[in-house]
């Protein structure tokens, strides 16, 4: 124990703490991530790690991995892709197609997306977006729609677009990237497989 001079106060706990932070050469951790398309015995890690990504989610009736599930067993898994961290899958992101008023074909729906808890904020998420966007682009799809908190999507290139409406949602939620032309105009309905209990 360190005498506490007269007049000198040891720090409070939280201010010890950010000093510590101060003084201390942050580490880095360099995650070597592997992202690839999913593979048949990957459904189950899917399934594991996108209950535990949306556990703690706020606006969720933890329903995601059903809903990646009907996709996959419906064939309307359009696009599934994994990150893994030294063999074991850590994050993923599954696309699919959607359908749209104005009866533009070729668009597609991302979600749901998954990083597990204690591997987020470590540029995962991120790489499963921009590995998503490129799938994308080469089977020349024309455009994508999410729902999702813009200051995360905004970096990827989504924005709303008034026109291109996902009923019953804020509509600053409900992005969209054009791929190619002009973003289509109308009411967009997401696969039935979004509709999964179990
Ligand atoms: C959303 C999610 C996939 C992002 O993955 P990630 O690996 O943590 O993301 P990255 O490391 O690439 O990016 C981290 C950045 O995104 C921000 N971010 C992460 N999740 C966010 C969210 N839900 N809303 C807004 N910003 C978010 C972080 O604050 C951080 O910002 P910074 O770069 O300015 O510091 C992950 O947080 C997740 O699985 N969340 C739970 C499930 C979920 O909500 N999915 C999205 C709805 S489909």
């Amino acid at each position: 124990m360190v005498p506490v001079r007269s007049g000198l106060r040891p720090p409070p706990d939280r201010l010890r703490r950010r000093l510590n932070q101060a003084l201390t050469p942050q580490r880095k951790v360099r995650l070597s991530i592997n992202i690839r398309k999913e593979k048949p015995s990957d459904a189950q890690s899917i399934y594991d790690i996108t209950v535990a990504a949306f556990l703690e989610a706020p606006h969720t009736d933890h329903t995601e991995q059903f809903i990646v599930k009907a996709l996959r067993e419906s064939g309307a898994l359009s696009i599934s892709i994994v990150a893994e961290n030294e063999g074991n899958i850590v994050g993923h992101v599954a696309l699919s197609p959607v359908t749209i008023s104005d009866n533009e074909d070729s668009w597609y729906g991302l979600g749901p997306i998954s990083v597990l808890p204690n591997n987020q904020n470590k540029g995962i998420g991120s790489k499963l977006m921009n590995a998503a966007i490129q799938e994308l682009k080469s089977i020349k799809a024309k455009g994508c729609v999410l729902l999702g908190d813009p200051n995360y999507y905004h970096r990827f290139g989504f924005k709303p677009s008034e026109g291109l409406i996902l009923p019953d949602v804020p509509t600053e939620y409900f992005q969209a990237l054009s791929l190619q032309g002009e973003i289509p105009q109308g009411i967009v309905t997401y696969h039935e497989s979004f509709s999964a209990k179990g």
